[in-house]
């Protein structure tokens, strides 16, 4: 029976609206595969694919065939009919398959049949020169059927299945990305609630751990916003002082006569005002940590007397002449050029000395911006949380989030997104709904989302291979990928393959 171009159309039609539904894959070439054996006289449709992990072809769905009969379809490369035309990516007619010596009839689906009445069809499903599947047919050959025909039908099915096998393995590389963000951001949850995995942050962290078992004093240094105290907090929790007082100080938001009595105390009577005997904070940090914060902001007068307790651990307190001994750890931090400070004479070198013990530097924002996706996310979810929203961000906003240079670092990243999950009306933040200041930022970096993602995946990608000693299979089954995912990834971002 010659079929009509109508019926074709149709074919083709119905086929294209299975693939384009929302079923999962082999569901979808299932359904595609009865289409084709309805309205194509067509007896049983088989989709076999190139599993790159196993090098070995696997229905992947059919029609006509038992779940028995499919289990049993395996090919390799190059073995039967279907391996043959997966390896040269040609089509093959077979008119009669009684007649082929070639033909394996792995499945054994065709014994209740008489061979002699079957031509098999088999194309490759390949996308821009790259072959991974076959789509197969029966055909019962009483029917006076004309190959051209039917193969020109079957290679534009098999092309939209291969678009829709590889939106398939691009949805689920997606979906896998995301998740593994998640979990990177539970991960640095529990670890403090510190995010950032740039190299500057990464370096950071190894430092805090590094130290934070020791009673070594830390200076932190960084703009305002970067995470100091943030930081600060993080030493003092990981190390074995974590269950007691971490005490704060903020050098700068005490006026100058009234420091030295926060420092160190006072006994009643020693000032007006001072009515009763208080414990200055050096007292109340006993056994745990003090936190200096903007240290540079320490009168000279007062400098002194720092010096003489951070090196003996002892002090007095104000109008008084009891000597009193601690056991503190100091962190101090400042977002002062403290150099330049000691050049210009108002910071004494010795107290810096003491001080910089181990410096921490925290680099500003627009130098770490691979982190800033992640914090955005992370500053998203918390104060959707707190606001019972579930706001999202239009990827046009997220973009221009992205390039914005935060003067005020993560501070004013985290201010902003709480502001806009306040303010925001609707459930999804667009561009016009951010600040003038960050919507005019004029763009001087390329740095777009897909760009920073493709870093990150980058990154991913080189250090799999590198734990993996460049072993190629390993690395790409511990990154989730087939070989030749891994392979297309490796060539697109240049890397430059070494051998283990
Ligand atoms: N890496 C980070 N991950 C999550 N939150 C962060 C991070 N860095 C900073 N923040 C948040 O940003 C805000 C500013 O951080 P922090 O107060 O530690 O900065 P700072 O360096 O002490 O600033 P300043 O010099 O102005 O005192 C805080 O709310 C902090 O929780
Ligand atoms: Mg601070």
């Amino acid at each position: 029976m010659q079929h009509s171009k109508d019926i074709e159309l149709i074919t083709l039609l119905e086929v294209s609206k299975a693939l384009g539904s929302t079923m999962g894959l082999e569901r979808k070439l299932a359904s595609a595969m009865k289409i084709l054996s309805e309205f194509m006289d067509m007896k049983r449709g088989t989709v076999t694919l190139l599993d790159r992990d196993t090098m070995e072809m696997r229905i992947v769905a059919a029609h006509g065939l038992t779940m028995e009969e499919i289990r049993r379809g395996k090919y390799r490369i190059g073995e039967g009919i279907v391996g043959k035309v997966l390896k040269t990516g040609f089509p093959m007619v077979i008119p009669n398959i009684g007649e082929e010596p070639m033909f394996l009839n792995r499945t054994k689906a065709r014994a209740g049949v008489a061979k002699e009445n079957i031509s098999f069809l088999c194309v490759p499903i390949k996308l821009r020169g790259e072959t991974f599947g076959v789509l197969s047919v029966d055909r019962l050959f009483g029917q006076r059927v004309s190959y051209e025909q039917d193969l020109r039908v079957l290679k534009l099915v098999s092309s939209l299945i291969a678009q829709a096998v590889k939106l398939h393995e691009l949805i689920a590389w997606e979906r896998k990305e995301k998740e593994d963000l998640k979990r990177q951001l539970k991960a640095r949850y529990s670890l403090g609630n510190i995010i950032g995995s740039s190299k500057g942050m990464q370096e950071v962290f190894r430092t805090v751990h590094k130290v934070a078992k020791s009673r070594a004093t830390v200076l932190l240094r960084g703009e305002s916003g970067t995470g100091k105290e943030l930081i600060a907090r993080a030493v003092h929790t990981n190390s074995e002082r974590a269950d007691r007082p971490f005490i704060k100080v903020n050098c700068a938001a005490i006026p100058e006569n009234l420091l030295e009595s926060e420092f160190f105390g006072h006994e009643k009577g020693a000032f007006t005002g001072a009515i009763a005997q208080r414990k200055g904070r050096f007292e109340l940090a006993d056994t745990g940590t003090i936190f200096l914060d903007e240290v540079g902001e320490i009168p000279p007068a007062l400098q002194g007397k720092l010096l003489r307790t951070l090196q003996e651990r002892e002090f007095e307190r104000v109008g008084g002449n009891k000597t009193i001994k601690v056991d503190v750890r100091v962190i101090a931090a400042t977002n002062r050029n403290l150099e330049d400070d000691i050049k210009s004479g108002i910071f004494r070198d010795d107290l810096y000395w003491r001080l910089n013990v181990v410096p921490i530097f925290l680099p500003p924002l627009r130098e770490r911006a691979e982190d800033i996706p992640m914090l955005i996310e992370y500053f998203l979810k918390r104060f959707n949380e707190e606001n019972q929203k579930s706001i999202t961000i239009h990827q046009k906003a997220f973009n221009l989030l992205l390039r914005y240079p935060w003067p005020g670092n993560v501070r004013e990243l985290e201010n902003t997104i709480e502001r806009l999950v306040v303010l925001s009306e609707g459930s999804l933040i667009r561009d016009d709904d951010l600040p003038l200041y960050i919507r005019s930022t004029p763009s001087i970096l390329p740095s777009s989302l897909p760009g920073s993602i493709e870093a990150m995946e980058k990154e991913r990608i080189l250090k799999a291979l590198d734990e993996h000693r460049w072993v190629y299979t390993k690395a790409a089954k511990a990154l989730g990928l087939t070989d030749r995912q891994l392979g297309y990834r490796i060539k697109k971002y240049g890397i430059k393959l070494q051998s283990s």
